[in-house]
């Protein structure tokens, strides 16, 4: 993974970046020290280096047999007990994969993550006749969407192939010890993976919140812990400032924050990125945005958005700066085919693969929005593998511990989202 600056020079100084040098190494001590606030929710700072060969073993086979026994995995989950899953597994799949006959693999689908009714019986439509397993991942184990979603598929599964066979088709990831869903787990004899008390939901990804759903999805996580290990490294709390891209990404942000750049909008050229742009949006958005502060982080889907939102980000109110996520190499060739009668006047692009034609694109929408006032960060990856994909996720996880504490805010707590709940409960006579 490279991370480059060089495109926000026209909008900070050397000055700036230099003040700021020390409070990034000063945060990032912190994270390490365990001595800033929200401490007792650091125990992803190490994760990667820590997870053992007999931890991906036992995820890999409860995987596979989940794998064996069904065609669709329901994995059910809200918030950090989802996006990771499904960022991962759909920057790794095919872009038509729910549509591809001859799987090696179930489909994953996702419940849970909302509480519409006409997502759940059309869930419960697809999977009638095909056989299924279930995922269910909550840590406090109260949540209400993912609580209603598995009470229905527990009911499905039971009714489908009775309770002693349902046991063998659930999964709880859950907390050791607190809540519902660990109590519904052992009642009922489920195998369940532990979320560590000190990993908050959306710094979750990495343990069996994550691994098991994408090793379920056919993907290799050992990979995917090789490459956040590679990055646990590259960012570890010895790698000074100036070698260090977690801090640089966290300090650029803050620099632009304060010259009144209050939204972030992260950038991809590859459909494939959609997915861990909502997770990245959660990781920021709910770790930052407290206390009347924080950077709005917000997510285009290029060249498609250049055709919508394009414009704003070119011509509208100056309050943004754009992180590109770029990924070098396509994992395929495919070229613009040559006409004889050029009545569409393409052939000036003709025998040019697809990829030289996005990137020509996504240069041009770099310079053009830099001229447009809008600072760049560009991070770009070689290709879409497993290895970065976990290079990615640490990396942003750590630059958003850094940037939070530079902001002046637990970046590890969460209390705005209790607000609608209370409200929802009142409403429902809990
Ligand atoms: O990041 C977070 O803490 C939240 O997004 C939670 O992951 C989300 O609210 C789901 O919580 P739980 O896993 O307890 O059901």
């Amino acid at each position: 993974m490279k991370l480059s600056i060089e495109n926000t020079r026209k909008f900070i100084t050397e000055n700036e970046l230099s003040a700021l040098k020390a409070d990034a190494e000063n945060s990032l001590k912190l994270l390490h020290n365990k001595t800033g606030s929200g401490n007792d929710f650091l125990g992803w700072v190490n994760l990667p280096s820590s997870i053992s060969q007999n931890d991906i073993d036992d995820i890999q086979s409860t995987a596979d047999k989940l794998a064996s026994l069904a065609e669709f995995v329901i994995v059910i989950g809200i918030g950090g007990s989802y996006l990771g899953a499904k960022a991962v597994i759909e920057s790794l799949s095919s872009n038509f994969n729910n549509l591809q006959t001859n799987r090696k693999h179930p489909i994953v689908i996702f419940a849970g993550q909302n509480m519409n009714e006409d997502y759940t019986y059309e869930l419960f439509e697809t999977i009638k006749g095909h056989s299924v397993a279930a995922v269910v991942i909550s840590k406090s184990g109260t949540t209400i969407e993912p609580a209603i979603a598995f009470r229905l598929v527990k009911n499905h599964i039971e009714n489908t192939y009775g309770i002693e066979a349902a046991k063998e088709r659930i999964v709880a990831i859950t907390d050791k010890a607190r809540g519902a869903m660990n109590t519904i787990a052992n009642k009922n004899g489920y195998k369940i993976f532990v979320i560590p008390d000190d990993i908050g939901g959306r710094f979750s990804v990495l343990t069996p919140v994550g691994l098991l759903p994408v090793a379920v999805a056919g993907f290799d996580i050992k990979k995917l812990v090789a490459g956040a290990a590679n990055m646990e490294n590259l960012t570890d709390a010895n790698i000074s400032f100036d070698n260090n891209p977690a801090c640089i990404y966290a300090a650029v942000r803050n620099i632009l924050y304060k010259k009144g750049k209050r939204v972030e909008i992260l950038a991809n050229f590859n459909p494939k990125l959609h997915s861990l742009a909502e997770w990245w949006k959660q990781l920021y958005g709910e770790s930052e945005g407290k206390n009347g502060k924080g950077i709005f982080p917000a997510s285009v889907d290029f060249t498609t958005d250049l055709h919508s939102l394009g414009q704003y980000i070119q011509d509208g109110e100056r309050m943004l700066f754009e992180t590109v996520l770029s990924v070098e190499s396509p994992k395929y060739k495919f070229t613009v085919p040559e006409d004889d009668e050029n009545t569409d006047g393409l052939n000036f692009v003709a025998n040019k693969r697809i990829n030289q034609i996005n990137k020509s694109a996504e240069l041009g929408t770099i310079l053009a929005h830099i001229d447009g006032g809008v600072p760049n960060i560009h991070i770009s990856i070689s290709e879409i593998n497993e290895y970065h994909i976990g290079e990615l996720i640490y990396f942003f996880e750590k630059a958003c511990g850094i940037s939070g504490y530079m902001l002046g805010v637990n970046p590890f707590n969460q209390p705005g989202v209790e607000a609608y709940k209370k409200n929802m409960f009142q409403l429902l006579g809990k």
